[in-house]
């Protein structure tokens, strides 16, 4: 059973969470909530949920468990080939256009969760001949997540959505084991990175794609706000933004410009 919640403590817990990861939960989300953090707070040895939330703000070793926390809550959901037709306008059209002449292109997926986005970049990529010439970055805030990413080991789930010639060819299933073809995974970067840490993403350098697909969703408008400005100090003149298909960024009043192509929208930051 879990443990008592009161919708006091709930609001001073999502404050915490809020402010480490972005996520955001109202009032009436106590429930979707309660089982994921009375768990942890059990597993780190509480029988009260403000007394857990003291040690998540005062403890010494309060941040690292709210990593943990926060690696419980966040939601993985993804699969090869979700939402393709953006990706495919984005390789076959707009990247293939680029890498005629001889450019290199840094992507960066900014949200893989456990790597089915980047890895699809990768074979859609690898199909024309043009992976070599572009650097790929995933980064998650989940290490959860991004040890699958790393394995190239994925459910049944993940592969619910593929279009013709792709299993056997980059994906190999064996029973209930999914396995990627190993040169895909080894050449993306995997990372470790909190959209809302600002610092760190400058870090990265520039990068001509930025993909935050199906993740600004959970954040409230304030944090998509400060995220988008970070994603986009991230591009390069003329970079692209790509959000997911129920995502707009119209309403925040972002200095991208928002493009159609191929019945697909892209987010470019102003050359
Ligand atoms: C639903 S998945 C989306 C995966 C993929 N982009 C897709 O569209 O299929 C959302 C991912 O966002 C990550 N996430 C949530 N908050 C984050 C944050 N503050 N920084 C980085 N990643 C975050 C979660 O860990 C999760 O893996």
């Amino acid at each position: 059973m879990s443990l008592p919640l009161s919708p006091q403590v709930f609001a001073i817990l999502n404050g915490l969470i809020e402010d480490r990861a972005g996520l955001h939960y109202g009032p009436n989300d106590v429930e979707i909530g309660r089982d994921k953090i009375s768990d942890r707070a059990e597993a780190a040895g509480f029988d009260s949920l403000l007394d857990y939330y003291y040690f998540l703000r005062y403890d010494p070793g309060g941040s690292a468990e709210l990593d943990l926390l926060v690696d419980g809550l966040v939601v993985h959901e993804t699969y090869f080939f979700r939402e393709p037709d953006q990706l495919e306008v984005l390789v076959r059209r707009l990247l293939a256009r680029r890498l005629s002449d001889d450019a290199t292109v840094r992507i960066w997926c900014a949200a893989c969760a456990t790597g089915e986005e980047p890895l699809t970049l990768a074979m859609m990529l690898a199909d024309l001949g043009l992976l070599r010439r572009v650097r790929i970055v995933a980064s998650d805030i989940s290490e959860r997540a991004l040890v699958r990413a790393r394995s190239g080991e994925f459910t049944p789930r993940a592969v619910r959505s593929l279009p013709a010639g792709i299993e056997g060819r980059w994906i190999l299933r064996e029973g209930n084991r999914v396995r990627v073809e190993a040169s895909l995974a080894s050449a993306i970067e995997w990372r470790r990175m909190n959209l809302l840490d600002g610092a760190a993403i400058a870090q990265l350098g520039r990068f001509d794609v930025v993909l935050a697909r199906n993740v600004l969703i959970y954040f409230g408008d304030d944090t998509v706000r400060r995220v988008v400005k970070s994603l986009s100090d991230a591009l390069l003149p003329a970079g692209l933004l790509l959000v997911g298909a129920s995502e707009s960024l119209l309403r925040y009043g972002t200095s991208l410009s928002c493009e159609e192509h191929g019945g697909a929208f892209f987010y470019r930051k102003v050359a």
